[in-house]
């Protein structure tokens, strides 16, 4: 049996990771900490657990064998690195970290205590984007030769509990804006689908518009465009954006190849299918696009609990999720300096 720790009991924890582990039956969720007590009060009262005072006090529960840490980019090395120490095993939420060191001391951590490092990178356990993979391996579309992958939505002050206040526009406790919010998520996923890591970023990544609580520009970016090219020899775009201001959220990835374009997403009416070069459109899913990552399970959690149960290593490892990293640091530094930064 799997007796989670909640560390931040925020959007992420409130809406994916506590009602997940409350549906799995190999799970339990032992306790709470925040440091809004009264959020992790009411996550006690409805999903059962104890609140704990502090992250020491809720590992330092021999009880509990695997924590999920759910606060702020800034703390999620050290707190992860923490735990590892402590003897859990470890679910944390995206960005893996804010720079390459910290990356590599969570892996080596993980090394070292022999526990689990799983990364919240849910976009690798949507069906239609394992279906993607799956195609693209197989040869439906051909020699990859292009994508442009995109996440943009209206920012995060419409997600996070503590709203236009959030630490997501905080330097301090972000590190980085949308790119490391949804940056990361868009760049782990080509990587995933193209089964290929990215060789060289070119990338502009600046703040447009975005405004704190006082009016001033925030303290991080709000868009990023980065050129990537596969070590394949493929090139494409990856968009992250907080100034998409309709309702609607972009999430959408297209793969153009030598037979064919595959389209992840990028209609509301499909949510995955081929295009062939003759007209032809091969549709996997006929569904109605219903925003998956949102209305179901992300199938994080389960994922995490299962690899805990079966004593294998999780599908979403911090060592691979390391080599998005990677890339995405590789972009900051090709924003500041004007240059093309290699990464492999
Ligand atoms: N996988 C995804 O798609 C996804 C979506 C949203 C957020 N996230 C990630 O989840 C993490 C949390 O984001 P969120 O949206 O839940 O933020 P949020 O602002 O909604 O909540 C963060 C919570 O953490 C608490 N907190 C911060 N530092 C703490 C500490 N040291 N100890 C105890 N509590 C602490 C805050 O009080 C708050 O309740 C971020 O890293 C974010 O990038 C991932």
């Amino acid at each position: 049996m799997v007796k989670a720790g909640i560390i931040g009991c925020g959007g992420i924890a409130q809406n994916r990771h506590i009602p997940e582990y409350a549906a799995n039956p190999d799970a339990e969720i032992a306790g709470y900490c925040d440091w809004n007590r009264d959020r992790a009060k009411e996550m006690a009262a409805k999903y059962g657990g104890r609140v704990y005072e502090s992250v020491d006090e809720l590992l330092s529960d021999p009880t509990i064998n695997a924590v999920s840490v759910c606060v702020a980019n800034t703390q999620h090395a050290e707190i992860t690195i923490r735990a590892l120490k402590a003897g859990k095993h470890v679910l944390c939420e995206k960005p893996m970290a804010v720079s390459i060191g910290e990356c590599e001391a969570m892996v080596q951590a993980a090394e070292e205590s022999g526990k689990m490092l799983m990364i919240g990178q849910n976009q690798r356990m949507m069906k239609e984007h394992q279906r993607a993979r799956a195609l693209i391996r197989e040869g439906a579309i051909g020699k990859v030769l292009t994508f442009r992958t995109a996440f943009g939505h209206q920012g995060p002050e419409h997600w996070s509990v503590m709203k236009n206040r959030t630490w997501f526009f905080d330097k301090a406790q972000a590190a980085m804006g949308a790119v490391a919010d949804l940056g990361v998520h868009k760049t782990d996923l080509i990587q995933f689908l193209l089964d290929d890591y990215i060789s060289e970023v070119t990338a502009v990544i600046t703040t447009l518009d975005k405004k704190d609580p006082e009016g001033l520009p925030i303290g991080v970016d709000d868009n990023a465009v980065c050129v990537y090219r596969m070590r394949s020899g493929a090139i494409g775009t990856m968009t992250a954006s907080w100034t998409y201001y309709g309702a609607a959220e972009e999430n959408y990835t297209v793969i153009y190849g030598t037979e064919g374009v595959l389209h992840i997403y990028d209609r509301p009416d499909y949510t995955l299918y081929i295009q062939k070069p003759d007209g032809e459109r091969i549709y996997y899913e006929m569904e109605k696009k219903l925003r998956p990552e949102v209305l179901s399970g992300s199938g994080v959690i389960d994922e995490f609990v299962s690899a805990l149960t079966q004593n294998r290593e999780s599908c979403i490892s911090g060592k691979d999720v390391m080599m998005a990293m990677k890339a995405v640091f590789a972009g900051v530094e090709s924003s500041r300096t004007g240059q093309t930064v290699r990464v492999l």
